[in-house]
């Protein structure tokens, strides 16, 4: 998605011949927009199309999934460090909001990745909050560390395999693709020099994935697909995974938060100023340790806390990683704020005040705005701290 990258043995033109052991080797083109956007050739020595049997699995919390079916217009907080962990990448994940573009959930594996995944709704961006590991994909092998945002195409077959067997993650799953901003590219795809990174910030797949009998047992192979909000089950009697060969725009990459360059303004900058990928429907922004807002001219000074706001279009959600946070009271790590469209937000009584000539801010978030409002779900309800919306009134002295 960033950049052209190619491993392993693929022929001088697409759509020709390529052998190996005098096997002919069967490409596959993954291609987004039909044929009109990035794509991808992988060259399988088994094809990925000899499934043998399909079957269908559930997995309450994940998919299918719905919305709660009454939903009252206000703040939210989610409190996801009270989510007990378990499961693996698949089976542990808990959908918390929803709507047509986007859906976030949490999860905290406390084992290898078992299940062999693909999703073919849309593009996958995994945030591990606590420790790294290894994505295991149809592309290679991709590590990642702590703090890393892990972008997976759609419909790549993969599984996660966090560090230890054990893993805090947010994810976000888009009905469309997750990208850099089309803004922060030139007319021939290359990052912009003003842009909050570059090429050299991503990682991706650096060999192919080998088969191993030890790490991927006998057939057959199990590749459960998400689509539709429904899981299927497709059986191969071979491991089907292990390429010779890809080349293309679309693969998975790594992206530490750490290497976002953040953006400080004379006067307080919008959220958008610190946007990190989009996609249709919704932007992913990272605010990370930087200077704050310097500008002081007479009487008058910068307010380096975020302005009280009404985001009449966007819903706001915000996951707190580390540092202070100048705006909040009563959120702790791991949290995520909702703040809907409708109605206004801002910061706790006392911090815009308190933040008046600061010089730093230490705080790490995500951030994600949507176009469309977030429907949450059982899994939501269940962790909400329902006292959070009235945690603006002021105590009466
Ligand atoms: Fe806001």
């Amino acid at each position: 998605m960033i950049h052209y990258h190619r491993l392993g043995n693929i022929p001088p033109k697409h759509h020709v011949t390529h052998h190996e052991d005098e096997k002919l080797l069967m490409e596959q083109c993954m291609t987004r927009a039909g044929f009109d956007a990035t794509y991808s050739i992988l060259y399988y020595r088994i094809p990925p199309t000899d499934e043998c049997r399909v079957g269908t699995m559930d997995l309450p919390g994940f998919c299918p999934v719905q919305p709660i079916a009454d939903q009252a217009l206000h703040r939210r907080h989610i409190r996801t460090q009270d989510a007990k962990p378990g499961g693996d990448f698949l089976t542990g994940r808990k959908t918390l909001l929803i709507n047509d573009d986007i859906r976030v959930s949490i999860c905290k594996p406390n084992k290898r990745g078992e299940h062999w995944f693909s999703n073919a709704e849309g593009d996958e961006c995994w945030f591990a909050y606590q420790g790294g590991g290894v994505v295991e994909t149809v592309f290679g092998p991709l590590p990642f560390k702590k703090h890393d945002y892990i972008i997976i195409p759609k419909a790549t077959p993969y599984r996660l395999h966090p560090e230890g067997n054990k893993g805090t993650f947010l994810a976000f799953e888009s009905t469309s693709y997750i990208d850099v901003p089309k803004q922060f590219r030139n007319d021939s795809g290359q990052v912009t020099m003003d842009a909050p990174f570059c090429h050299r910030d991503f990682r991706y797949p650096q060999e192919l994935l080998k088969f191993d009998k030890n790490a991927h047992g006998e057939g057959p192979y199990p590749l459960v697909v998400k689509f539709d909000n429904r899981l299927s089950v497709h059986e191969y009697k071979h491991f089907p995974w292990d390429l010779a060969g890809w080349d293309g725009f679309s693969y998975p990459v790594a992206f530490n938060i750490h290497d976002y360059q953040p953006r400080t303004g004379a006067i307080h900058l919008p959220p958008t100023a610190h946007m990190n990928f989009a996609g249709r429907g919704f932007i992913i922004c990272s605010f990370v340790p930087r200077k704050v807002d310097y500008y002081h001219k007479g009487d008058h000074r910068a307010i380096p806390c975020p302005y009280g706001h009404a985001s009449v279009d966007c819903d706001e959600i915000l996951y707190y990683v580390d540092g202070n946070f100048t705006s909040r009271k009563g959120i702790d790590f791991e949290s995520i704020s909702l703040h809907p469209m409708g109605v206004p937000h801002g910061p706790h009584p006392g911090k815009y005040e308190a933040s008046i000539g600061t010089d730093r801010t230490n705080e790490l978030a995500v951030m994600c705005d949507t176009f469309k409002p977030l429907k949450l779900t059982n899994a939501a309800v269940d962790l909400e701290d329902k006292d959070y919306n009235f945690t603006w009134i002021e105590k009466e002295a």
